[in-house]
């Protein structure tokens, strides 16, 4: 029987004329194109590249899982009787249904609902119902192997208690893709075994990029987050800047505390919207902060490619997981979490910070919209491209806050990967 010719969309030349002006303009196609979608999906998540998973808290114990995505590929991870990490597609290997339905748990077998197939917590094939039919009749035929119906398997490696996975066996070692730049910032957060506070999650109508542009953005923090600006958290006179790995893929914005004096001088007079001197908290004690870092900063925002962001403002630590659900849409996941030896006040502190960010924190709930107000904008302008020559037009680390440096190095790491030239 011949099959007709299929041409995945993925393989369909995408049409995209990156502008020549390179990585200080971005063309909007890039946020509303499915083919440019589809394409993301073959070359990048599914390419030479580690995408976080979750937290080794997450999955602590023999037969822990948790299920997640990779682009928008369903996966789990899970914990096996010996203690080793797997990866595989959340996808039977019978005829495709999603295996594992709930987001975490604990289970000595994935069974899928729809013929129960199951597997064990490797993701190989260990029971199958009724395989050689009842009464000799029906069922598999005689050449049918188990074995052959694994999960589809991917590679997993931890750095510091976190986890990734990626579809390539091609992919650098996890130490090497994060790079000597990021490492010791990620080694600043994941000092010792981190504990789960809870989670949150939103769902944005925008390109997971736009939110990817907004965590490398120092420019925004303090225009858009009145929060930030007028209770002191974060300002663009702090002190600060952006450093970057050697390819442009991951960011770290860092921000500390510099005088009052030195941090409000900036904003008066400047009339700006995000400065009210007026304002006071009702309850200060939202902003009760503790020493914990030998190196104190107010706000550090890891952005590791694709799709990880590591934050810690204040003393409320999370990782935002940006989960891609179509070109123009995307889930956030936040995992709030401290430290294994938290005392009881470090705990309250945190809990009670978990409320600048998130969905409807003080200062994120901004973001998500952002994002939405940009994607609600440019939708049909095929040839709108944006403008990032804040603080210059090169990708290099900055001692700033003004700069869209990280947005820089961003795009031009992706139009490369992506294969965009002028
Ligand atoms: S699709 Fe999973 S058992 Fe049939
Ligand atoms: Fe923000």
């Amino acid at each position: 029987m011949q099959t007709a010719a299929h041409t995945p969309a993925s393989v369909e030349p995408v049409h995209l004329a990156w502008p020549s002006e390179g990585m200080t303009r971005v063309p909007y196609q890039v946020f509303f194109d499915p083919a440019i979608y589809e394409l993301e999906q073959e070359k990048l998540f599914r390419g030479p590249l580690w995408s976080y998973v979750a937290l080794e808290a997450e999955v602590a114990n023999a037969g822990d899982f948790k299920a997640t995505f990779i682009g928008d590929t369903p996966v789990v991870v899970t914990r096996d009787k010996e203690g080793a990490l797997h990866a595989f597609v959340n996808r039977c290997a019978h005829r495709g249904a999603l295996v594992c339905r709930e987001p975490r748990g604990n289970r000595v077998r994935h069974t899928c609902v729809y013929h129960q197939w199951s597997y064990d917590l490797k993701g190989n094939l260990i029971g199958v119902p009724f395989p050689k039919g009842i009464d000799g009749k029906g069922g598999y035929p005689a050449d049918f192997t188990p074995s052959q119906h694994s999960l589809r398997k991917l590679n997993v490696a931890t750095y510091n208690g976190v986890v990734f996975a990626s579809f390539s066996d091609q992919v650098e070692p996890l130490v090497e893709y994060l790079g000597p730049e990021m490492r010791p910032w990620l080694d600043r957060i994941f000092n010792r075994p981190v504990r789960v506070l809870g989670y949150a999650r939103q769902f944005i109508n925008a390109n997971w990029k736009l939110y990817l542009e907004n965590v490398r953005d120092p420019y925004h923090a303090s225009l858009l987050h009145l929060f930030h600006t007028t209770f002191g958290i974060y300002r663009s006179s702090q002190g600060g800047g952006v450093i970057l790995d050697r390819y442009g893929r991951h960011s770290m914005l860092r921000a500390y505390k510099r005088t009052q004096e030195e941090e409000v001088g900036a904003y008066r007079g400047a009339n700006l919207r995000t400065y009210q001197e007026q304002y006071t908290l009702a309850d200060p004690s939202l902003l009760k902060t503790r020493k914990e870092f030998e190196l104190e900063l107010t706000n550090s925002i890891h952005s590791i490619f694709p799709c990880l962001v590591v934050q810690q403002i204040q003393n409320t630590m999370a990782v935002r997981h940006i989960l891609p659900k179509g070109q123009d849409k995307f889930e956030l996941l936040f995992t709030f979490f401290g430290y294994e030896d938290d005392d009881e006040e470090m705990l309250a502190i945190r809990v009670k910070q978990a409320n600048l960010v998130g969905p409807a924190g003080y200062i994120s709930m901004e973001d998500g919209h952002a994002t939405e107000l940009v994607q609600q904008a440019i939708v049909r302008d095929e040839t709108g491209r944006s403008f990032i020559e804040l603080g210059g037009r090169e990708a290099v680390n900055q001692e700033n806050l003004l700069t869209e440096t990280g947005l820089r190095a961003f795009w031009q790491y992706y139009r490369n990967l992506l294969g965009f030239n002028s």
